[in-house]
């Protein structure tokens, strides 16, 4: 057999050089593996208890005297991220490795460390599979499913059998929209949702579009939030599914999921026809703010696990039983989850958001008022300074997402100019695109706007230190780009600029 050749990246004596420089670097590393495995305090959690201080005082040489690490003008760089001087005072995120401070908890949330102890025996001792009717090494993984599944179900009201576990909200999504779409195809093709959906709601009903469903998009008022009215008029008898989305990821509005359901009732009553069903997405609303799906008439709902201070890579969907939501599986195999969602459930995956659950359903509240007054905070902060600022969405929205334009300032500036906070300007989906957000835009907000906008996502374990820091960075930003922006200084001088006439 010809021996596979392999052609090294770096000369042996660079790597020899890499490796003993940077070995204290490497051995911080390893502690910070271990301490997220030691049992962790369940009143009072930690993310990590590494400080940023074995990276900064070590940042390894390079053969020829090249740093990792560079000086910048204000403090030490590393990877083009300004290593924060403040970072190990605020006892947050930016407390590992010099890293960013993490304001992005919309795109996801840090792993809990309570959810992870309980995960990990599920491994590695426990690691049966939970199908497995034969032996105790099923019936333990079968059982602490089951237990996760109750703890879902107690979140939101259910009944642990409405719960199906999934890869995710996207694919709980798909599976409800396309799933309950596909099994009234024959005598309903209309489904309703809104413009400021997630993309993957929007692409489920625009593929749906493909298959000769028909799609009406609602608009939006200027904060956010659906009209009832237009909802009232877009309901037809051949209207088989609403999907309206609980808590928006760029602009944290909360739609009145409570009178969306009544509005469908009453529609139905009125006309004599079967109700259409209501589905939410409600990734960043379970376990942020009350949901119950009894009381609130939802039919199906989507949930994701590492909103929650879960694992990546589990959700949930709610499928009521009574009366029965009925859709077409999108997988199909051994008939687990009801026969909605074959193949085998990763049983540590699901035991991690049962427990993500459980600590959501006990500090819910804690967390809501805590995350209340950090976001207080900011805007307070912020807007005390700094004029000219427009929040986008309706106020009474989700507290831990603020999305704030900022006027006169260059959106990608700005972004480039705060590279040691983790922010998002939309959503971080599309946040690879330059476009300005599909939601801003559904708002009506001006072009310039929805480009100089920034999200800001605050969750459980943002600290104060980290707000204050934030907030003197974001006025220190934009103070200085609007100083070089000509729009500004016309603005000083007191003229008008939406009423100049701009030549090409
Ligand atoms: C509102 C909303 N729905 C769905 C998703 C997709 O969730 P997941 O990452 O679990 O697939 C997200 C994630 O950004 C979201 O914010």
């Amino acid at each position: 057999m010809n021996p596979i050749a392999v052609r090294p990246l770096f000369s042996a004596s660079r790597l020899r050089s890499v490796a003993s420089a940077s070995s204290t670097a490497r051995s911080a590393i390893r502690s910070t593996r271990r301490t997220l495995v030691t049992p962790t305090n369940p009143v009072k959690a930690t993310v990590s208890n590494v400080t940023s201080e074995h990276v900064r005082e070590d940042p390894g040489e390079l053969e020829g005297g090249e740093s990792l690490a560079n000086e910048g003008e204000s403090g030490k760089e590393m990877f083009g991220f300004k290593l924060n001087p403040v970072a190990t005072k605020t006892g947050g995120h930016a407390k590992s490795a010099g890293r960013p401070i993490y304001l992005d908890m919309q795109a996801t949330t840090p792993m809990d460390p309570r959810v992870l102890d309980k995960m990990l025996p599920y491994f590695t001792e426990q690691y049966g599979n939970p199908h497995s009717r034969t032996h105790a090494y099923g019936w333990e993984a079968e059982s602490a499913v089951d237990e996760a599944r109750q703890e879902v179900a107690s979140l939101v009201g259910a009944s642990a059998k409405d719960i199906v576990f999934t890869s995710g909200a996207t694919e709980s999504n798909n599976m409800i929209i396309k799933g309950i779409a596909k099994f009234h195809q024959a005598k309903r093709k209309h489904i309703i949702t809104t413009q400021t959906e997630h993309k993957c709601v929007l692409d489920s009903c625009r593929w749906l579009s493909t298959q000769g469903f028909e799609i009406t998009y609602l608009p939006v008022l200027p904060n956010g939030l659906i009209s009832l009215s237009d909802l009232k008029a877009a309901l037809r008898p051949d209207t088989s599914l609403v999907s309206i989305m609980a808590v928006n990821n760029e602009i944290g509005v909360i739609q009145p999921l409570k009178d969306i359901s009544d509005t469908i009732k009453a529609y139905a009553k009125e006309n004599g026809t079967q109700k259409a069903l209501f589905h939410t997405d409600a990734a960043q609303a379970v376990g942020k703010i009350e949901i119950d799906v009894e009381k609130m008439g939802i039919d199906a709902m989507s949930i994701s696990g590492h909103k929650i201070y879960g694992p990546k890579g589990v959700g949930a969907a709610y499928v009521r039983r009574r009366p029965r939501v009925r859709l077409e599986p999108l997988i199909h195999g051994g008939g687990q989850e009801r026969g909605l969602r074959s193949g085998t459930v990763p049983a540590p995956l699901v035991v991690g958001l049962g427990e993500a659950c459980r600590i959501a359903n006990r500090e819910m509240a804690a967390d809501h008022k805590r995350v209340t007054e950090l976001s207080e905070r900011l805007i307070n902060g912020i807007t005390k300074e700094v004029d000219h600022i427009v929040r986008n969405g309706d106020v009474k929205g989700y507290p831990g997402c603020v999305n704030l334009s900022f006027a006169y300032v260059e959106g990608e500036s700005l972004l480039m100019a705060l590279k040691d906070i983790a922010l998002s300007s939309g959503s971080a989906c599309t946040s690879a695109s330059l476009e300005p957000s599909y939601v801003l835009r559904a708002l009506g907000a001006a072009e310039d706007m929805a480009h100089s906008s920034l999200r800001f996502g605050i969750g459980r374990f943002t600290t104060e230190a980290e707000i204050d820091l934030v907030v003197e960075r974001i006025i220190g930003v934009v103070t200085r780009l609007r100083e070089m922006s000509p729009l500004w200084e016309m603005v000083q001088e007191g003229i008008d600029i939406s009423k100049i006439e701009w030549s090409q």
